[in-house]
């Protein structure tokens, strides 16, 4: 099989090449409850940056008392290091059950790929916050890339904020190792943001500059990307000062195993796949329908019960002869229930599909 670049795994599913952006096939996704970084899922809108490590600084600046500006070595030196497993998913996961409701134009058809689970090393960004001082105003917290990209004729570094709030709650990490290595370069090398709880866009990669607003960011993926809309609302009529700022993840879940082209033999089969729950919430409760949502079964829960991480979970079916539609759905700790269907969540951008996920399978007489 061909070699993927920036090494990724030969099976992995390479969405679009520049920029690149891919995922892992689901059957190797759900094998781990820490995703591999070759099978790593990657979402990039410019070109990876080559950053040379010894020269490399990291600015903050804004409303802080003092700007401050550091090295790799003073930041690592300065500040202890945290550890901490943590999930990413784009706000694009599952755009393409979207698509097959009505056409989302020039938006990336992710299938359920867009989510991985890594273990981070990095430090503390209410640390590095702490050191530099808010200053009165603070209200939101800019990251900004060094990475380029280009959108109506204007080049631009990528970027986008979080709240203050979610910033100082001591989760936020500026990482530097991911699975115990440090950082690839197409995952952030030299230093990235990693947002637990928060859409996958704001975990900012090679980053450049760390800026305290009164508000939150202008960069056009805050400002205009990663904005949702109600279903009537499209490009011709979008304003897009009124769509909502993504920012916590929704809920979802996914039937990963068995693939609709598996077929596996009647009798007992083995229905595997992943939940997340957005914000400080973590998953309570999985439930796997065999009859298209008409009666379901409870789902062994894997993994830690945590906020910010997926939860791998795993069923028994009995599954006779012939066609049968699998349905998943969750409930989160705050008691957030799926939507059964894409119809209400529908939005033109595509973002945040947390309908229940449905998968059909035929069973065939084995040989
Ligand atoms: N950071 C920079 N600098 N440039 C980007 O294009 N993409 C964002 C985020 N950080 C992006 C970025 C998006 S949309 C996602 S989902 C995650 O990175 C993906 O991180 P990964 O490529 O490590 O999986």
């Amino acid at each position: 099989m061909a070699d993927k670049p920036f090494g990724k795994h030969p099976d992995f599913i390479v969405r679009e090449m520049s920029p690149f952006n891919g995922g892992p096939p689901l059957n190797l996704l759900v094998e781990n409850q820490l995703t591999p970084t070759e099978l790593f899922f990657s979402r990039n809108h410019g070109d990876i940056p080559e950053v040379d490590a010894a020269s490399y600084r990291l600015e903050v600046s804004g409303l802080v008392e003092q700007p401050l500006t550091f090295s790799l070595a003073e930041l690592t030196s300065r500040f202890p290091s945290v550890d901490a497993a943590a999930t990413l998913q784009c706000a694009g996961n599952r755009r393409q059950e979207l698509i097959d409701r009505k056409p989302i134009p020039n938006e990336l058809p992710w299938g359920a790929e867009a989510i991985s689970h890594a273990a981070w090393r990095g430090l503390r960004l209410s640390d590095v916050l702490a050191a530099a001082g808010l200053a009165q105003g603070a209200a939101h917290v800019e990251f900004i890339g060094l990475d380029e990209t280009e959108r109506h004729g204007e080049r631009f570094n990528f970027g986008g904020s979080i709240p203050l709030k979610d910033a100082l709650s001591g989760e936020v990490l500026l990482a530097y190792e991911m699975n115990a290595a440090p950082l690839e370069p197409v995952h952030g090398f030299p230093l990235r943001v990693v947002a637990p709880g928060i859409i996958g866009a704001r975990s900012v990669k090679w980053l450049k500059e760390i800026r305290v607003q009164p508000e939150p960011s202008h960069n056009y993926f805050q400002r205009v990307a990663y904005r949702l809309f109600p279903p009537d609302v499209d490009s011709q009529n979008v304003v897009w000062e009124q769509g909502m700022m993504l920012n916590e993840n929704s809920l979802t879940s996914v039937i990963c195993t068995p693939a609709e082209s598996e077929n596996p033999p009647a009798g007992a089969v083995t229905v595997r796949g992943y939940a997340l729950a957005g914000g400080e919430r973590s998953i309570a409760r999985v439930e796997l329908s065999a009859d298209g949502g008409r009666s379901w079964t409870q789902c062994e829960l894997l993994g830690e019960d945590a906020p910010g991480i997926w939860r791998l979970w795993q069923a028994q079916l009995d599954l006779a002869l012939g066609e049968h539609e699998l349905v998943v759905r969750a409930v989160d700790s705050a008691a957030n229930a799926q939507p059964p269907d894409v119809e209400q969540i529908w939005n033109f951008k595509g973002y945040m599909n947390s309908a229940w996920h449905r998968q059909k399978i035929e069973i065939k007489q084995s040989d």
